[in-house]
């Protein structure tokens, strides 16, 4: 009868402590884990939110770039992950290509994460070195056609959208290029403008200061109708690549088990930042777009995800693309 009492005595400590952490969350820094190199667009992505919800949180959001194989060495780790609150992760549509590009993902994007909420839709844009010898889009068509042995084109790797984008081009114009992987498309912009790859399909958020500054050639955007803030800047779709499109969309993540009062919390704080002025107009410039209140659930995210697995995977499946 003592034993019971204390045993349960103790259980009740245990759990007072859990309740009084949870509602006392953060007391320390929060890790954002990103699945690319530093510098890039999911970087840009997270740092932009990560120093606004740093200051609604009152905790620095530290950003630890886990590099490799196009997200997923990131994504394991993190479904590994201690699920104390201080751990979560933003990835882009490569959390659902995933499964069907690699024969042994050590995880499963729908049942070993929590879902915390979107955030933004990134359209992407079609580039070549500076020097390339194709003036607009129909040139470069040809270009590659002719010349479809001789193209380096960068990616991110086997999961990246730089990668799916690459992918989606070369099946539509009926070519193979060589393929030239970074970990994440910062070392891959800087290749083309070294001048040592050829081409790049990579995401506003980092592209348009680039295109901006005339240091690449631009072709198109993958979206089905013109964006925004290029509102000259043509489509792929209307330039004769038929339903072309690609939108990257990103996921907030956390460890399997993060108690839910801080899952709640850190969707308020990623809705508080997606708010914040200086967020909207950094995203704004940098042609990313907020997604409405109905995505900013784990259930939205969650079925999503769903969908999107759905989409890609036969498609994938078909393409013949894996990694073991
Ligand atoms: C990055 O941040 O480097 C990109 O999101 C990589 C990609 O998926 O193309």
């Amino acid at each position: 009868m003592q034993a019971k009492r204390i045993l349960f005595a103790a259980f009740a400590l245990g759990a007072a402590s859990l309740s009084f952490a949870q509602a006392n969350w953060p007391t320390k820094p929060i890790t954002l884990v990103v699945p690319f190199a530093a510098g890039g667009p999911t970087d840009v992505v997270a740092r932009t939110l990560g120093a606004s919800m740093t200051k609604s949180l009152g905790q620095t959001i530290v950003v630890e770039n886990k590099l490799g194989a196009g997200g997923t060495v990131a994504a394991a780790a993190v479904a590994r992950g201690n699920p104390d609150g201080y751990t979560f992760f933003i990835h882009h549509n490569g959390m659902a290509t995933a499964p069907a590009l690699y024969r042994k993902l050590s995880y499963d994007p729908l049942k070993d994460f929590e879902y915390v909420s979107q955030a933004v839709d990134v359209p992407m844009t079609l580039l070549a070195r500076k020097d390339f010898p194709a003036n607009n889009f129909q040139e470069l068509q040809a270009y590659l056609k002719a010349n479809a042995s001789k193209i380096n084109l960068a990616n991110a790797g086997l999961g990246a959208v730089s990668q799916l984008c690459g992918l989606m081009l070369q099946h539509a114009l009926g070519v193979k290029f060589t393929e030239v992987p970074f970990q994440g498309t910062a070392p891959a912009m800087n290749a083309l403008l070294g001048g040592q790859v050829d081409i790049l399909c990579d995401q506003t958020t980092q592209t348009i200061p680039q295109i901006k500054a005339g240091s690449v050639k631009f072709y198109g955007v993958t979206t089905k109708n013109r964006i925004k803030v290029m509102p000259d800047a043509p489509t792929l779709h209307e330039q004769g690549l038929k339903d072309f499109e690609v939108v990257v969309w990103h996921g907030i993540y956390a460890p399997k088990g993060t108690p839910k009062p801080i899952l709640d919390k850190m969707n308020g704080a990623i809705r508080a930042a997606l708010k914040d002025p200086a967020v909207v107009q950094k995203m704004t410039e940098l042609g990313a777009e907020i997604v409405p209140d109905s995505k900013l659930t784990s259930e939205g995210l969650h079925s999503w995800l769903q969908s999107e697995i759905n989409k890609w995977g036969p498609a994938i499946k078909a393409s013949g693309k894996f990694a073991d």
